[in-house]
C-alpha cells in the first residue's frame, strides 16, 4: 500500500474492501473512472484514451483467461492508459476484480 496514495482517484469514490458484494461495487469504482460505472460504457474521459478503453463485457476482454485478467489488472498495460493496481489492491482484491470483469460477461447476470 503506497503511503500518501497520490492515486486516490484510482480507488473510486467509495472506500472499502473489495471482498464483500457491496465492497466489490466500491472496489470496481477503480475501473469506473475510465471503463464506466457499468464497465461497459466508458465516460468521456475513457473515450479520450488511445487505444480506446474496451467494453469489459466484450468478447475481446472475456477471451482472456482468469490468470491473464489478473496479470492485466495487477500490472496494467504499458504504453496505454490502463494502470496497474498491484500497489493499491492486494492479490485477493485483484481476484475479486477478475470476478467482477467475469460477471460483466456472464449473460445470466445482465
Ligand atoms: C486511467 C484509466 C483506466 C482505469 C482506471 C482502468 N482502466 Fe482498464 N483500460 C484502460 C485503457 C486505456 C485500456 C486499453 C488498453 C489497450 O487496449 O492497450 C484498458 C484496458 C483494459 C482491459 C483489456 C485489456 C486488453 O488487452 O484488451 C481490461 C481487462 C481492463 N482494462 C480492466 C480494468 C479493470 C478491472 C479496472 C479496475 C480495477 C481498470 N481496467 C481500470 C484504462 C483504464
Amino acid at each position: 500500500m503506497a503511503p500518501g496514495a497520490q492515486n486516490s482517484f484510482l480507488q473510486g469514490s467509495a472506500s472499502g474492501p473489495c471482498g464483500s458484494s457491496t465492497g466489490l461495487t466500491a472496489c470496481s469504482g477503480s475501473c469506473a473512472f475510465c471503463h464506466g460505472t457499468d464497465g461497459r460504457t466508458p465516460p468521456t474521459l475513457g473515450r479520450s484514451f488511445y487505444p480506446r478503453v474496451p467494453d469489459l463485457s466484450s468478447a475481446q476482454v472475456q477471451a482472456y483467461s482468469d490468470a491473464e485478467l489478473f496479470w492485466i489488472i495487477k500490472n496494467g498495460i504499458h504504453l496505454s492508459g490502463m494502470p496497474g493496481f498491484g500497489n493499491i489492491h492486494s492479490d485477493e482484491e485483484i481476484w475479486d476484480l477478475v470476478s467482477y470483469v467475469r460477471s460483466l460477461g456472464a449473460p445470466s447476470q445482465r
